[in-house]
C-alpha cells in the first residue's frame, strides 16, 4: 500500500472502523469459534475483530504489515497472524466458522483474483458459515488515494453472482453513500 494508508493505523480510521463501519457491515452475524480475517492491514479490523470472536486468524499479504501485527498479537494466544495469499489459502475444506473481509478488496488486482478470493474463502468455510465483507464505493477521490498503488473497487452490483458463482448463497448486499457491505453464506 502507498504512504497515504498509513493512516489506516491512527485512531481517526480505528474510531470509524469500531463505531460505524463493522457495525453496519456486520449487523447481529455470529461469526462462531474458528475465525478468518483476510487483508488486516494496519489492524484496525483486526483489534475489533480479537475482542469479539474466541479464535481469530488473519491472513495478511504484505510482508511488513504481517510482522508488524504478529508482534502486536504476540501475548495474545486466541489471535494468529498469519503472512498469506487469500487467494490462494492453505486451510483445510470446512476449517473456519466464520469469515471477514473489510475494505481490502480494492486493493486484490484483477476481477478474476478478487473471485479467486472469495472462492478461497467460501471452500475454507465451514457450510453456513457466514462471510461477512464490505468496502468502499469507487471514487475519483479514492482513486488518486491510491497513486501507485492497485486501485480495483468492486461493483456492488455483481456481488450476487459474484458471490454465488464462488459457493456462496443467501447473498446480502447493502449500499450506503460511502460503501457496500455483504453478508452470505458457504453453500451445504
Ligand atoms: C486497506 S487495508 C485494510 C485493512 C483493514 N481490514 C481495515 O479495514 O482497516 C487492505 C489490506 O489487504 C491486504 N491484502 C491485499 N491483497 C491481499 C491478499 N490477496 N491476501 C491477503 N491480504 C491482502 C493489503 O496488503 C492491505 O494490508
Amino acid at each position: 500500500m502507498n504512504k497515504a494508508h498509513e493512516k489506516c493505523g491512527g485512531d481517526e480510521w480505528r474510531q470509524v472502523i469500531r463505531e460505524v463501519i463493522l457495525p453496519w457491515a456486520l449487523r447481529d452475524t455470529d461469526l462462531g469459534d474458528d475465525v478468518l480475517e483476510v487483508g488486516p492491514g494496519y489492524g484496525a479490523t483486526t483489534d475489533v475483530l480479537s475482542r469479539a470472536v474466541p479464535r481469530l486468524t488473519s491472513v495478511e499479504i504484505d510482508e511488513e504489515l504481517a510482522a508488524m501485527l504478529t508482534d502486536r498479537y504476540a501475548d495474545v494466544p486466541s489471535v494468529e497472524i498469519v503472512n498469506g495469499d487469500a487467494t490462494s489459502l492453505s486451510y483445510a475444506d470446512d476449517r473456519f466458522s466464520g469469515a471477514a473481509c473489510f475494505t481490502m478488496l480494492h486493493h486484490v488486482p484483477t476481477i478474476a483474483l478478487q473471485d479467486q478470493l472469495f472462492a478461497e474463502v467460501a471452500r475454507v468455510l465451514r457450510p453456513g458459515a457466514p462471510l461477512v465483507a464490505s468496502d468502499s464505493l469507487g471514487s475519483e477521490e479514492l482513486k488518486a488515494h491510491h497513486e501507485d498503488d492497485t486501485y480495483n473497487p468492486v461493483d456492488p452490483a455483481s456481488l450476487p453472482d459474484r458471490l454465488a458463482a464462488a459457493g456462496f448463497v443467501d447473498v446480502n448486499v447493502r449500499v450506503n453513500e460511502f460503501g457496500w457491505g455483504v453478508i452470505a453464506r458457504a453453500a451445504d
